[in-house]
């Protein structure tokens, strides 16, 4: 989300609300409504905010000829694909059901599913902190920032907007 400033940034919980056991979440691929809109023709589903390093894990859903803008990880991403065909712009490789990839911090890369895929790409994402969008990326100038709770507030209005109960997101703050 375009962020021009940054303030002291909470999970929203009360203090020693934040759980510490283990959980487990039940995904849904098929029910659009729990698919979160993140950019055109990408949407997310979460499984945890990780208000500890500020990183957060995700299903990402995007839809032939979507593209996530440029932006760059300070820090270091795990990713698995479990359908359709995805790749970087910045890289030679296509990730398809079953790619694992690993990303280095310092990696700034812009996703695109092409527009000839067959089908949309869902793909786990593990991201272990904050990341910034620009408008390039090579010497890119920074234009917006996501993190764990930036995530999470996005995923929070669009339950709210939706009338599904936020406390299955809380269950996923660690
Ligand atoms: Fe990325």
């Amino acid at each position: 989300m375009p962020i021009q400033t940054f303030n002291f940034f909470t999970d929203g919980l009360q203090p020693g609300k934040r759980q510490l056991n283990e959980y487990t979440v039940d995904t849904d691929l098929d029910d659009d409504r729990r698919w979160i809109p993140f950019a055109d023709g990408a949407w997310f589903q979460p499984c945890q905010f990780n208000a500890s390093n500020g990183g957060f894990v995700v299903l990402l859903k995007a839809n032939p000829g979507a593209q996530i803008p440029p932006h760059y990880h300070a820090t270091s991403v795990i990713g698995y694909t479990l359908r359709g065909t995805w790749r970087y712009l910045e890289h030679d490789w296509i990730a398809k059901a079953g790619t694992f990839i690993y990303e280095p911090a310092g990696e700034a890369h812009t996703l695109v599913v092409d527009a000839d895929a067959t089908e949309p790409m869902i793909t786990l994402f593990i991201v272990s902190g904050g990341f910034i969008y620009l408008n390039n990326a090579v010497e890119g100038q920074m234009i917006a920032y996501d993190d764990g709770f930036t995530i999470l507030e996005i995923a929070r209005t669009h339950y709210k907007s939706i009338g599904l109960d936020t406390a299955f997101l809380d269950r996923m703050i660690r």
